[in-house]
Protein backbone atom coordinates (compact mmCIF):
# COMPACT_ATOMS: atom_id res chain seq x y z
CA UNK A 1 0.00 0.00 0.00
CA UNK A 2 1.36 3.76 -1.12
CA UNK A 3 1.37 5.94 2.57
CA UNK A 4 2.78 8.73 0.59
CA UNK A 5 -0.38 10.57 -0.11
CA UNK A 6 -1.94 12.17 2.87
CA UNK A 7 -5.24 13.04 0.74
CA UNK A 8 -8.43 10.28 0.39
CA UNK A 9 -7.37 7.88 2.78
CA UNK A 10 -9.85 5.28 2.64
CA UNK A 11 -10.71 4.91 6.71
CA UNK A 12 -9.17 7.61 6.88
CA UNK A 13 -9.57 10.08 10.54
CA UNK A 14 -12.75 11.70 11.50
CA UNK A 15 -12.87 15.08 13.79
CA UNK A 16 -11.89 12.87 17.41
CA UNK A 17 -9.31 11.02 15.58
CA UNK A 18 -7.51 14.05 14.51
CA UNK A 19 -6.22 14.76 17.99
CA UNK A 20 -3.93 11.10 18.03
CA UNK A 21 -0.73 11.83 17.04
CA UNK A 22 1.33 9.41 18.65
CA UNK A 23 -0.27 5.82 19.61
CA UNK A 24 2.05 3.73 21.36
CA UNK A 25 1.60 -0.49 21.85
CA UNK A 26 2.71 -2.99 24.37
CA UNK A 27 2.65 -6.15 22.64
CA UNK A 28 1.66 -8.72 25.01
CA UNK A 29 0.41 -12.60 24.65
CA UNK A 30 3.12 -13.98 21.61
CA UNK A 31 3.84 -16.64 24.12
CA UNK A 32 0.78 -17.97 25.07
CA UNK A 33 -0.76 -17.18 21.59
CA UNK A 34 1.73 -19.54 20.44
CA UNK A 35 1.08 -22.29 23.32
CA UNK A 36 -2.38 -22.49 23.03
CA UNK A 37 -1.54 -23.50 19.08
CA UNK A 38 0.97 -26.05 20.65
CA UNK A 39 3.79 -23.98 19.24
CA UNK A 40 6.89 -22.51 20.85
CA UNK A 41 6.50 -19.67 22.18
CA UNK A 42 9.14 -18.13 19.25
CA UNK A 43 6.53 -18.88 16.72
CA UNK A 44 4.04 -16.40 18.32
CA UNK A 45 6.75 -13.84 18.31
CA UNK A 46 7.12 -14.35 14.40
CA UNK A 47 3.26 -13.80 14.18
CA UNK A 48 3.78 -11.00 16.58
CA UNK A 49 6.27 -8.75 14.61
CA UNK A 50 3.97 -9.72 11.28
CA UNK A 51 0.81 -8.26 13.39
CA UNK A 52 2.99 -5.17 14.69
CA UNK A 53 3.80 -4.30 10.39
CA UNK A 54 0.07 -4.38 9.78
CA UNK A 55 -1.24 -2.48 11.99
CA UNK A 56 1.60 0.35 11.77
CA UNK A 57 0.30 0.54 8.09
CA UNK A 58 -3.12 1.22 9.39
CA UNK A 59 -2.61 3.62 11.89
CA UNK A 60 0.03 5.65 9.45
CA UNK A 61 -3.53 5.38 6.94
CA UNK A 62 -5.11 6.74 9.66
CA UNK A 63 -2.98 9.67 9.57
CA UNK A 64 -1.79 8.73 13.12
CA UNK A 65 1.88 10.38 12.30
CA UNK A 66 3.76 8.50 15.25
CA UNK A 67 3.71 5.08 16.68
CA UNK A 68 5.99 3.47 19.26
CA UNK A 69 6.03 -0.54 20.20
CA UNK A 70 7.65 -2.25 23.21
CA UNK A 71 9.73 -4.73 21.02
CA UNK A 72 12.35 -5.85 23.76
CA UNK A 73 12.70 -4.13 27.41
CA UNK A 74 15.35 -4.22 30.05
CA UNK A 75 13.88 -7.21 31.66
CA UNK A 76 13.38 -9.00 28.53
CA UNK A 77 17.08 -10.42 29.04
CA UNK A 78 15.84 -12.73 32.08
CA UNK A 79 14.16 -14.42 29.63
CA UNK A 80 15.28 -18.41 28.53
CA UNK A 81 18.21 -17.96 26.37
CA UNK A 82 16.61 -19.93 23.35
CA UNK A 83 13.80 -17.37 23.60
CA UNK A 84 16.33 -14.22 23.50
CA UNK A 85 18.50 -15.63 20.62
CA UNK A 86 15.12 -16.13 18.56
CA UNK A 87 13.94 -12.95 19.23
CA UNK A 88 17.43 -11.57 18.20
CA UNK A 89 17.39 -13.30 15.01
CA UNK A 90 13.65 -11.47 14.90
CA UNK A 91 14.98 -8.65 14.81
CA UNK A 92 17.76 -9.07 11.82
CA UNK A 93 14.44 -10.10 10.20
CA UNK A 94 12.31 -7.12 11.33
CA UNK A 95 15.20 -4.71 10.50
CA UNK A 96 15.64 -5.96 6.74
CA UNK A 97 11.61 -5.99 6.70
CA UNK A 98 11.95 -2.35 7.68
CA UNK A 99 14.03 -1.19 5.03
CA UNK A 100 11.18 -2.39 2.73
CA UNK A 101 8.57 -0.39 4.57
CA UNK A 102 10.44 2.15 4.51
CA UNK A 103 10.60 2.75 0.61
CA UNK A 104 7.40 1.52 0.36
CA UNK A 105 5.34 3.22 2.67
CA UNK A 106 7.32 6.59 3.77
CA UNK A 107 8.15 5.05 7.44
CA UNK A 108 11.01 6.41 9.50
CA UNK A 109 12.51 4.75 11.70
CA UNK A 110 13.97 5.46 15.04
CA UNK A 111 14.51 3.17 18.02
CA UNK A 112 14.46 3.68 21.73
CA UNK A 113 16.42 2.33 24.48
CA UNK A 114 20.12 1.12 24.26
CA UNK A 115 20.16 -1.22 21.74
CA UNK A 116 23.93 -1.01 21.90
CA UNK A 117 23.77 -4.48 23.63
CA UNK A 118 22.39 -6.31 20.71
CA UNK A 119 26.05 -6.14 19.46
CA UNK A 120 27.74 -4.53 16.73
CA UNK A 121 26.03 -5.80 13.81
CA UNK A 122 22.77 -5.16 14.70
CA UNK A 123 23.93 -1.50 15.47
CA UNK A 124 25.47 -0.98 12.64
CA UNK A 125 22.01 -2.13 10.46
CA UNK A 126 19.70 -0.12 13.05
CA UNK A 127 21.74 3.11 12.05
CA UNK A 128 21.93 2.53 8.65
CA UNK A 129 18.28 2.10 8.77
CA UNK A 130 17.24 5.48 11.01
CA UNK A 131 19.69 7.02 8.40
CA UNK A 132 18.36 6.36 5.58
CA UNK A 133 15.14 6.93 6.43
CA UNK A 134 15.43 10.01 8.68
CA UNK A 135 13.62 12.28 5.86
CA UNK A 136 10.00 10.19 5.62
CA UNK A 137 6.53 11.06 7.02
CA UNK A 138 5.35 8.50 9.20
CA UNK A 139 7.38 7.99 12.79
CA UNK A 140 8.00 4.45 13.75
CA UNK A 141 9.80 3.76 17.57
CA UNK A 142 11.14 0.56 18.29
CA UNK A 143 11.82 0.17 21.52
CA UNK A 144 14.78 -2.35 22.13
CA UNK A 145 17.07 -2.91 25.75
CA UNK A 146 14.59 -0.15 26.23
CA UNK A 147 13.15 0.88 29.91
CA UNK A 148 11.71 3.73 30.68
CA UNK A 149 13.51 4.69 34.04
CA UNK A 150 16.28 3.72 32.71
CA UNK A 151 15.59 6.29 29.62
CA UNK A 152 14.76 9.13 32.40
CA UNK A 153 18.39 8.52 34.18
CA UNK A 154 20.01 8.62 30.54
CA UNK A 155 18.25 11.75 29.69
CA UNK A 156 19.10 13.35 33.15
CA UNK A 157 22.73 12.45 32.65
CA UNK A 158 22.44 13.95 29.14
CA UNK A 159 21.26 17.29 30.45
CA UNK A 160 23.69 17.43 33.78
CA UNK A 161 26.78 17.04 31.01
CA UNK A 162 25.72 19.87 29.55
CA UNK A 163 26.36 21.70 33.07
CA UNK A 164 22.98 21.82 34.42
CA UNK A 165 22.76 21.81 38.15
CA UNK A 166 19.61 22.25 39.07
CA UNK A 167 16.85 20.24 36.39
CA UNK A 168 13.89 21.24 34.88
CA UNK A 169 11.15 18.85 33.38
CA UNK A 170 11.92 20.68 30.24
CA UNK A 171 15.70 19.67 30.51
CA UNK A 172 14.55 15.93 31.10
CA UNK A 173 11.47 16.38 28.18
CA UNK A 174 13.94 16.90 25.73
CA UNK A 175 16.63 14.23 26.31
CA UNK A 176 14.19 11.14 26.38
CA UNK A 177 14.48 9.39 23.60
CA UNK A 178 11.51 10.30 22.05
CA UNK A 179 11.66 14.09 21.64
CA UNK A 180 11.48 14.04 18.38
CA UNK A 181 7.96 12.67 18.65
CA UNK A 182 4.15 14.37 19.40
CA UNK A 183 3.02 14.00 23.22
CA UNK A 184 2.15 10.50 23.83
CA UNK A 185 -1.65 10.30 23.52
CA UNK A 186 -2.48 6.73 23.91
CA UNK A 187 -1.14 3.75 25.21
CA UNK A 188 -2.83 0.18 24.12
CA UNK A 189 -1.70 -3.06 25.99
CA UNK A 190 -2.78 -6.31 24.63
CA UNK A 191 -3.19 -10.00 26.37
CA UNK A 192 -5.10 -8.41 29.57
CA UNK A 193 -2.54 -6.93 31.69
CA UNK A 194 -2.84 -3.63 33.15
CA UNK A 195 0.48 -2.30 33.67
CA UNK A 196 2.89 -0.18 31.99
CA UNK A 197 5.74 -2.43 32.84
CA UNK A 198 8.36 0.21 32.79
CA UNK A 199 7.31 1.59 29.09
CA UNK A 200 7.42 5.55 28.26
CA UNK A 201 6.68 6.10 32.13
CA UNK A 202 7.81 9.63 31.56
CA UNK A 203 5.75 10.10 28.54
CA UNK A 204 2.56 8.19 29.94
CA UNK A 205 1.81 10.55 32.91
CA UNK A 206 -1.15 12.34 30.31
CA UNK A 207 -1.51 9.63 28.09
CA UNK A 208 -4.75 7.48 27.98
CA UNK A 209 -4.32 3.98 28.97
CA UNK A 210 -6.66 1.35 26.32
CA UNK A 211 -6.07 -2.70 27.43
CA UNK A 212 -7.77 -5.50 25.54
CA UNK A 213 -7.72 -9.19 26.24
CA UNK A 214 -6.67 -9.62 22.92
CA UNK A 215 -3.92 -11.72 22.20
CA UNK A 216 -1.01 -9.58 20.15
CA UNK A 217 -1.05 -11.78 16.97
CA UNK A 218 -4.49 -11.24 17.06
CA UNK A 219 -4.89 -7.87 17.33
CA UNK A 220 -6.22 -6.47 14.01
CA UNK A 221 -8.27 -4.11 12.13
CA UNK A 222 -11.17 -4.14 14.27
CA UNK A 223 -9.41 -3.66 17.77
CA UNK A 224 -7.28 -1.08 16.56
CA UNK A 225 -10.99 0.74 15.85
CA UNK A 226 -12.06 -0.53 18.97
CA UNK A 227 -8.73 1.33 20.74
CA UNK A 228 -9.49 4.25 18.77
CA UNK A 229 -12.73 4.31 19.37
CA UNK A 230 -12.28 4.19 23.25
CA UNK A 231 -9.87 7.00 22.91
CA UNK A 232 -12.39 9.63 21.16
CA UNK A 233 -14.97 9.06 24.03
CA UNK A 234 -12.28 9.98 26.91
CA UNK A 235 -12.55 13.55 28.12
CA UNK A 236 -8.88 14.40 28.80
CA UNK A 237 -8.06 17.19 31.07
CA UNK A 238 -4.64 17.36 31.55
CA UNK A 239 -4.39 18.23 34.98
CA UNK A 240 -7.28 20.82 34.39
CA UNK A 241 -11.20 21.03 34.43
CA UNK A 242 -11.80 22.04 31.23
CA UNK A 243 -12.73 19.49 28.56
CA UNK A 244 -11.09 18.84 25.38
C1 LIG B 1 5.42 -10.01 24.95
O1 LIG B 1 4.70 -11.23 24.79
C2 LIG B 1 6.16 -9.74 23.73
C3 LIG B 1 7.52 -9.59 23.65
C4 LIG B 1 8.40 -9.70 24.82
C5 LIG B 1 8.18 -9.35 22.38
C6 LIG B 1 7.42 -8.48 21.42
C7 LIG B 1 8.02 -8.62 20.08
C8 LIG B 1 7.36 -8.70 18.90
C9 LIG B 1 5.91 -8.55 18.75
C10 LIG B 1 8.06 -8.93 17.62
C11 LIG B 1 9.00 -7.87 17.19
C12 LIG B 1 10.30 -8.24 17.73
C13 LIG B 1 11.46 -7.62 17.54
C14 LIG B 1 12.62 -8.13 18.27
C15 LIG B 1 11.61 -6.45 16.65
P1 LIG B 1 5.04 -12.45 25.76
O2 LIG B 1 6.07 -13.29 25.12
O3 LIG B 1 5.44 -11.93 27.10
O4 LIG B 1 3.70 -13.19 25.77
P2 LIG B 1 3.06 -13.95 27.02
O5 LIG B 1 2.68 -12.87 27.99
O6 LIG B 1 1.90 -14.63 26.43
O7 LIG B 1 4.09 -14.88 27.56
Amino acid sequence: MNLNHRENVPGGIGQSESRLAHIAFIMDGNGRWAQKRGMPREYGHVQGAKTMFDIATLVFKRQIPCMTIYAFSTENWSRPQKEIEALTSLLHEYIKKARRIMEEDNVRFRFIGDYSRFGDKVAAMIEDLVRDSAGNRWMLNTALNYGGRDEIVRAANKALAEGKTMLTEEDISRHLDTAPCPPLDLIVRTAGEMRLSNFLLWQAAYAEFYATPALWPDFDEAELEKAIAAFSQRKRRFGGLVNK
